[in-house]
């Protein structure tokens, strides 16, 4: 969590900042504020609340003057959010101005340290330290000064750190936090992400843990944790700074929402060729996956729904056991690894601290790790033994919408792919599943085209306090990400449950005018799940169901409303019906009037354990 970006050069610095600053505000959105070095010293202007109000607050970057500095935009841990906790933090002599995400660990005992030599610290926050400590060793060399701060850090952090004697000096430094450095003409940058840089330049390094950058005008110089020079690659970014801009849609999940063909297309094209899912991307062979033991697939919040649709399918197709993980229970789950054991670790920003930290135990553990990412150049892509990237472009809205779908793409793919590898599904079984997957854009585009109907029926429920959704097997995972996406951008409560699983003890909430969602697309448990509805029905809840074409029939029967998906084999369902249910969150969190990109307490890239 929590957004860096740094610029040096020949132009003003501080609307350069805040512009970059807005590309990462889905990284933490609580507090926000820039350290510009005037030639003589480092002005800081900080701020609780929205990047805006610093926006106002210096007139858009025009009333602070220096062509460098560093801005951040905060997602509190330590210290709510207040002007004091804000970034950057700076020493108390003023001579050292900090930016960081991530955690010091040991803050405590540093703070104790600086304390009992006369330090006084003004926030509450972990990263203050950093700021005192580097203030602390500087005897004249700022780098040196970086170093010496940073051998006595335990934890992550992405650091951007200016000084008062260095009008043209930014030093920067990761671990466990991702960090580039960019070069363009007129200045150098850094940030946590790529899009905050797009709009100048396209041409960035990707800092490893351990390393160190120091910015001038005209330069950028990398150093290991030894402070060795080390030369670095200069990465192209080839896509277009519009993709991460809303293009017209009033919010990114809309427009998200609406790019969910395109881009599964991006992602299953190339992947499918001549009828056949080529996966060039991963090195495991045939001899490999036809001895894996277990797959363990370990992820969070939504990537772990796709996971759990993915188990689904690849024990009905390549008949290998599959245990799905949260990331931040695994490492804690003794869980049983070994070299035969296949992790697949799913994750959209590549950077969730839990599933670095559960892929990392599972390396550490032997097994081989398999990674679904969608930020390429990610800690996670970096680190996997093998990586199928999701091509979904940026996603800025913190409710994940299109990576989500091209994750479940990249499942479908491997799924068949393991089970042609170890001999599970015949010649024609395996043709007719490739062309139902390729049916998925168009249908999707079906879908997108009723979104007057969903929005309609939004409007009939947006008021409700409590939904819950039921659904069994696929219907079942699908429900756990419907219900994630409607609470956390409208703010309703609501849970899922395995429908069967109601009346051991939930459907005593079920009362009145309740509102019940059915998923009831499976159709081979399709009577099961209408023995569920009626039970609620009985309890007087209102039904509103997702079902297909042919499941209509029976399902409109126990329902009160329908929101229709066309038919599709029964493994790919999850790709067609999470969709409705994504726009009836949009348009009852639109109802609410909720904030739907940023919604409050969350972040989009959640770096902390
Ligand atoms: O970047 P990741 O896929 O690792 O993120 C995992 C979750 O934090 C994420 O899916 C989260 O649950 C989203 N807010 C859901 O919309």
């Amino acid at each position: 969590m929590c957004g860096i970006v740094g610029y040096i050069g020949s132009e003003q610095a501080a609307p350069i900042l805040l512009d970059g600053l807005t590309r990462l505000e889905y990284r933490g959105y609580d507090s926000a504020g820039v350290s510009i070095h005037d030639g003589h010293k480092l002005n800081v202007i900080k701020t609780k609340g929205r990047l805006r109000i610093l926006s106002d607050m210096i007139d858009g970057g025009n009333s602070v003057h220096g062509v460098s500095g560093i801005g951040h935009t905060r997602w509190a841990t330590h210290g709510k959010p207040s002007n004091e906790n804000s970034h950057p933090h700076v020493s108390n002599s003023g001579n050292i101005a900090v930016v960081h995400n991530g955690i010091i660990e040991n803050y405590l005992q540093l703070r104790e340290f600086l304390t009992s030599r006369g330090v006084k610290f003004n926030s509450e926050t972990d990263t203050e330290v950093v700021a005192q400590l580097v203030d602390y060793y500087y005897d004249g060399d700022l780098l040196k000064a970086v170093h010496r701060a940073i051998d006595r850090i335990e934890g992550s952090y992405a650091l951007g750190i200016m000084a008062a004697y260095y009008p043209d000096m930014i030093v920067a430094a990761c671990k466990d936090s991702p960090l580039i450095a960019a070069l363009s003409e007129k200045g150098n940058f850094i940030a946590s992400d790529v899009t905050a840089v797009l709009k100048h330049t396209r041409d960035v390094i990707y800092l490893e843990d351990g390393e160190y950058a120091v910015l001038t005008p005209e330069s950028v110089d990398v150093f290991d944790s030894f402070l060795e020079p080390v030369e670095k690659a200069v990465s192209h970014i080839d896509w277009d700074i519009s993709s991460a801009e809303k293009g017209g849609y009033e919010h990114f999940m809309f427009k998200e929402i609406m790019e969910q063909p395109e881009v599964i297309r991006k992602t299953m094209a190339p992947r499918i060729r001549n009828r056949k899912v080529i996966l060039d991307d991963i090195q495991l062979s045939k001899e490999y996956i036809k001895g894996i033991n277990k797959i363990y697939i370990v992820a969070c919040g939504s990537s772990y729904h796709v996971g759990m649709v993915a188990k689904y399918n690849i024990e009905k197709l390549a008949r290998k056991p599959v245990e799905v993980a949260l990331a931040s229970e695994f490492r804690y789950c003794t869980p049983i690894v070994d070299e035969k054991t296949l992790v697949v670790c799913i994750s959209q920003s590549g950077t969730t601290a839990d599933t670095i930290a559960a892929m990392r135990e599972a390396k550490r553990l032997g097994g081989r790790v398999l990674s679904i990412v969608n930020v390429v150049g990610s800690t996670i892509a970096k680190e996997s033994d093998d990586v199928i990237y999701t091509w979904a472009g940026p996603e800025i809205a913190v409710a994940t919408t299109k990576a989500y779908s091209t994750q479940l793409a990249v499942t479908y793919l491997l799924s068949i792919y393991l089970a042609d590898c170890c001999g599970t599904i015949n010649a024609d079984e395996y043709e007719r599943l490739v062309g139902e997957l390729l049916t998925i854009p168009d249908k999707i585009e079906c879908i997108l085209k009723d979104k007057e109907h969903i929005q309609y029926l939004a409007s009939l429920y947006f008021n409700n306090r409590d939904i819950f959704f039921i659904g069994r097997n696929i219907d079942y995972a699908l429900s756990l990400e419907g219900s994630l996406k409607l609470k956390e951008i409208s703010y309703i409560h609501s849970d899922a449950y395995a429908a069967g699983e109601l009346k051991h003890g939930t459907i005593s909430l079920v009362e009145d005018g309740t509102l019940v969602i059915a998923a009831a697309t499976y159709q081979r448990l399709l009577e099961k799940t209408i023995s569920n509805i009626v039970e609620v029905k009985a309890r007087a809840a209102q039904v509103l169901s997702v079902t297909t074409e042919s499941g209509k029939g029976l399902v409109a029967q126990v329902s009160d409303n329908m929101m229709v998906i066309p038919d599709i084999d029964e493994l790919f369902l999850p790709s067609l019906a999470v969709v409705p249910m994504q726009l009836f969150a949009y348009y009852v969190a639109l109802l609410r009037g909720c904030d739907i990109d940023k919604p409050r307490n969350l972040a989009k890239s959640v770096t902390v354990e």
